[in-house]
């Protein structure tokens, strides 16, 4: 999915484990920042206080990349780092209300990554193509509901991030589930998660026009402290797995390769639509319907193979890594670190999605003794995640800032991945 460029806050190293039960979602301290910082925002620009602040986070995928808009597999998590967006239910700015023509049905939106810009949107006749940008997600959100048959009142909404845009987090996702929160609970609507889910990527296919599958919406909204989140995207059920990388005494490193990732290009719907003519020319409705990797032998394109071993195979690895988390064996995280790696290989191979960066940042990470390490996500630029025993992060960490530097590129970032609690209302 493409990242709202409004959204993105500033990248934070290394981040802390929060204490279970805080009623704060997982990310610790930090967390806090951009729920305090969207409401003083929010007072600043709109001389009130909000009625509370809604918080989504981003998400990081162990496994499973390309499998949702196949009806596969996918096994996200929830990122401590997210987006927050404090909101209040009126009719909008003061000087507005009033005014001749006003319905009290607006979005007036601000960003603290967009100083100065405030974007308004009449919720009446509100159609695609009306809104770009970053607020094209929020009030996608509210065009997807509103279509669906819920009515909204205006509203005011402040957003502030810790999430990098451009890095391949789902900024997009987190802010467009933040959006979705606020504006449902305050019009005392109860829609359940799932549904809220598809909501949001019909904002994002439809409105935004990108037309990316279900993971990083149910990954905010469904993701669960010290669990990866295992949808079957043919069936939309979910089950919580457990994983707590830390308690076997691994961490998760995130490396923003700073190649921006930008799905709105085109190359993400090429994809899509490549998988979707070698499912037709295998005879099935989808990918997912194809368990053997051998079955894609049938198809002429060699183009076309490639990307289906892609699909098949990332398939099966997101329920090998599903059943090491399971059994808790006692080799698990080597195994995943394989698995991961593996992974790496079919989408710059196969699905030829990855990036220089994420090229180098795979073989230095591994070289420098990481378990295992993959680009994460759609592709073309954003993140790499990686595996590592605790103590490895370091020497990773200087091995892939180092590969970088000697290539004078960019120089890399790196954040600590904890998997974290789902969005929610924090204040
Ligand atoms: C983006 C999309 C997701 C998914 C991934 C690739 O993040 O938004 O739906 O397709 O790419 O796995």
């Amino acid at each position: 999915m493409s990242e709202p460029k409004g959204a993105g806050g500033a990248w934070t190293e290394e981040r802390r484990r929060s204490d279970e039960g805080r009623s704060r979602p997982q990310g610790g301290r930090e967390a806090s920042e951009p729920v305090s910082r969207a409401a003083e925002l929010f007072t600043a620009r709109f001389g009130a206080s909000p009625d509370g602040v809604w918080r989504a986070p981003g998400r990081a995928n162990l496994m499973g990349e390309h499998t949702d808009y196949n009806q596969g597999f996918v096994l996200p998590f929830a990122l401590g780092q997210g987006i927050a967006a404090a909101v209040a239910r009126q009719p909008g700015p003061p000087s507005q209300a009033g005014r001749p023509g006003w319905s009290g049905r607006r979005l007036v939106l601000c960003s603290a990554q967009e100083p100065g810009a405030r974007v308004e949107v009449e919720l009446d006749g509100l159609a695609p193509g009306q809104v770009t940008g970053w607020a094209a997600y929020p009030a996608g959100v509210a065009w997807a509901l509103e279509t669906a048959g819920y009515r909204l009142p205006g509203a005011c909404l402040a957003i502030d991030s810790d999430l990098p845009a451009g890095a391949g987090l789902s900024s997009s996702a987190a802010l467009e589930c933040a959006a979705a929160l606020a504006l449902t609970e305050l019009a005392g609507l109860d829609i359940g998660r799932p549904e809220l889910a598809a909501i949001a990527q019909r904002a994002e296919n439809e409105f935004v026009g990108v037309p990316s599958g279900i993971m990083d919406q149910s990954a905010s909204l469904l993701g669960q402290r010290e669990h990866a989140l295992l949808l079957d995207c043919r069936s939309l059920e979910t089950a919580q797995v457990p994983f707590d990388p830390a308690a076997a005494g691994s961490r998760l490193l995130l490396i923003n390769t700073r190649a921006e990732h930008d799905l709105t290009t085109g190359a993400y719907g090429r994809r899509r639509a490549e998988c979707e003519r070698a499912a037709r020319e295998l005879g099935v409705p989808s990918l997912r319907y194809l368990t053997n990797p051998a079955d894609v032998e049938r198809l002429a394109d060699p183009v076309l193979r490639r990307r289906a071993r892609h699909v098949v195979t990332d398939d099966q690895r997101v329920l090998a890594v599903v059943a090491l988390l399971t059994r808790a064996a006692p080799d698990a995280y080597p195994r995943i670190g394989l698995l991961l790696t593996q992974a790496h290989e079919s989408l710059r191979d196969d699905f030829e999605v990855s990036w220089p960066q994420a090229d180098a940042a795979v073989d230095a990470a591994l070289t420098a003794g990481a378990l295992g390490a993959r680009m994460i996500g759609g592709g073309f630029g954003g993140s790499v995640l990686a595996l590592v025993r605790d103590g490895a992060a370091g020497p990773v960490r200087a091995a892939v800032a180092d590969a970088f530097a000697r290539r004078s590129w960019v120089a890399p970032e790196f954040l600590e991945a904890v998997p974290s609690a789902r969005a929610g209302r924090v204040e």
